[in-house]
């Protein structure tokens, strides 16, 4: 493919020397004329493992040549990778500014340009960027993205220092796209590189890099804390963080990174403020650790003023346990959000199928009579009877028994259900909030 790079920095000339390996024929676009020379003459602009002899190849072969007339570039070829700079701003915005200029040039290519095209934007940009670059394409060539051409987020994911590997070995690819055909263009430029491929809407394409460097960051910090915490008890860090790694069931795994309601239970609560209690009486700041359970109770807040928010006086609560597949009531967000709304006068059914009274034995039903009884006298036997009661179905845990949820309540019967567990696909219970909203 013939492909436009714009931006020769970092990202654009690695990605300019890989493609160019990998069989492709590259334009490099820059607003700096000297990084324009020093590619033509077979110089790579950046530093960084193996680029060097990478782009002298290319260009001796012909594979690769530099520009600084975008619109000369996007005339040429069949799709414009966009790998230019977003800082910040100084108050610590994203500074778009490069990403509009470049876009304003590409969208005066693509006027000129007779046949299709694919804009791919790699620049690390927020959700909605790509909107406001929808609109300067459109703007400025005076066509339609998604029937005269199409526009891709495809970020990138590579490090410096080792940014060839990473490059040809990523984690995944990401193309959010406008339509299929913009798509197919971008997967084509990946076909070589054996990883996961992933074609997703624009907007989650441009937040999964965020998320990702997000968490990268977070897990940097939060080793480095525990690591803190460690030296001032005498324990090595390094030690308890490798084993922390070995646990690949709960700790690095997909366990609890799904986006739900709020965490509770007896253990989670209590560890974490036992150890930032410590970390305090060693005289360590520890703001990641001690952040978390006040990020947690905002997450619960969210959660009780989205079911506030709703006029319905009768409420069904789905789900009372800190989780399902448990009658634990201890520290769960569920009696929380329960006592909140008795508190605002609102009145419940609650149904959870753990935490049933003519189930209950032991230490949860005594718990439950003695010190909730206004709660206990709220529960009932069946999904059913809760769905029945409520005007609003409020969806607290992922348990199985809820599964059955959406058939229960068919489309034709008017309920507002708060999926605060994100136990359902976002479209099953469309029809019913519209039903309730308008
Ligand atoms: N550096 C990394 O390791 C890395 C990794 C992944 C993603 N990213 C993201 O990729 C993007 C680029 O990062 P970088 O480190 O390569 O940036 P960089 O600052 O090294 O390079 C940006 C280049 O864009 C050029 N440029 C600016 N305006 C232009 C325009 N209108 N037309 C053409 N060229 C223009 C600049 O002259 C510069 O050469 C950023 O959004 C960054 O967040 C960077």
């Amino acid at each position: 493919m013939r492909i436009a790079i714009f931006g020769l920095g970092y990202v654009g000339t690695v990605s300019t020397a890989c493609f160019a390996e990998a069989g492709h024929e590259v334009v490099g676009v820059d607003v700096n004329p000297l990084k324009v020379d020093l590619l033509n003459s077979g110089t790579s602009p950046v530093v960084e493992e193996g680029v060097a002899e990478m782009i002298r190849e290319a260009v001796a072969l012909g594979a690769v040549h530099a520009t600084s007339d975008g619109p000369a570039a996007v005339a040429m070829t069949e799709a414009s990778l966009v790998c230019v700079g977003t800082p910040s701003r100084e108050n610590g915005s994203l500074d778009t500014e490069a990403i509009h200029r470049t876009m304003e040039s590409i969208g005066s290519g693509l006027r000129m340009r007779a046949g299709y095209h694919v804009v791919i934007l790699r620049s690390t940009s927020l959700p909605g960027t790509i909107e406001g670059v929808r609109e300067i394409l459109e703007l400025r060539s005076g066509k339609k993205a998604g029937e005269d051409f199409g526009l891709c987020v495809n970020p990138e994911f590579l490090r410096e220092g080792s940014a060839v590997e990473d490059f040809n070995h990523p984690p995944f690819t990401i193309i959010g796209e406008s339509d299929r055909a913009a798509g197919d263009v971008a997967a084509e430029l990946y076909q070589e590189i054996e990883a996961p491929l992933y074609r997703i809407p624009l907007g989650a394409a441009e937040m999964v890099k965020y998320a990702s460097n997000a968490f990268h960051a977070l897990k940097a910090a939060f080793a480095n804390e525990i690591g803190e915490i460690c030296a001032a008890q005498g324990t090595d860090g390094r030690v308890v963080m490798d084993l922390l790694t070995r646990d690949t069931k709960l700790n690095i795994s997909r366990a609890y990174l799904r986006p739900g309601f709020a965490f509770g239970g007896s253990c989670l609560p209590k560890d974490l403020r036992a150890i930032t209690y410590r970390a305090n009486r060693l005289d360590l700041r520890t703001p990641l650790l001690s952040s978390i359970l006040p990020a947690n109770e905002a997450h619960l807040d969210r959660g009780i003023q989205q079911v506030l928010k709703h006029e319905g006086k009768r409420i069904g609560l789905l789900g009372l346990a800190f989780k399902g597949g448990t009658d634990d009531l201890r520290e769960s967000p569920m009696m929380c959000l329960a006592e909140t709304l008795i508190g605002k006068g609102r009145q419940l059914r609650i149904f959870d199928e753990n935490v049933r009274l003519s189930r209950l034995i032991g230490a949860n039903k005594a718990y439950l009579e003695e010190k909730i009884p206004h709660i206990s006298s709220l529960l009932v036997d069946t999904l059913e009877d809760a769905v029945e009661f409520g005007e609003v179905l409020v969806v607290g845990s992922a348990a199985p028994p809820l599964a059955r949820l959406p058939d229960l309540i068919g489309i034709d019967r008017q309920r507002l259900v708060i999926d605060l567990a994100g136990a359902f696909p976002p479209d099953a219970f469309v029809a019913v909030h519209a039903a309730v909203t308008t």
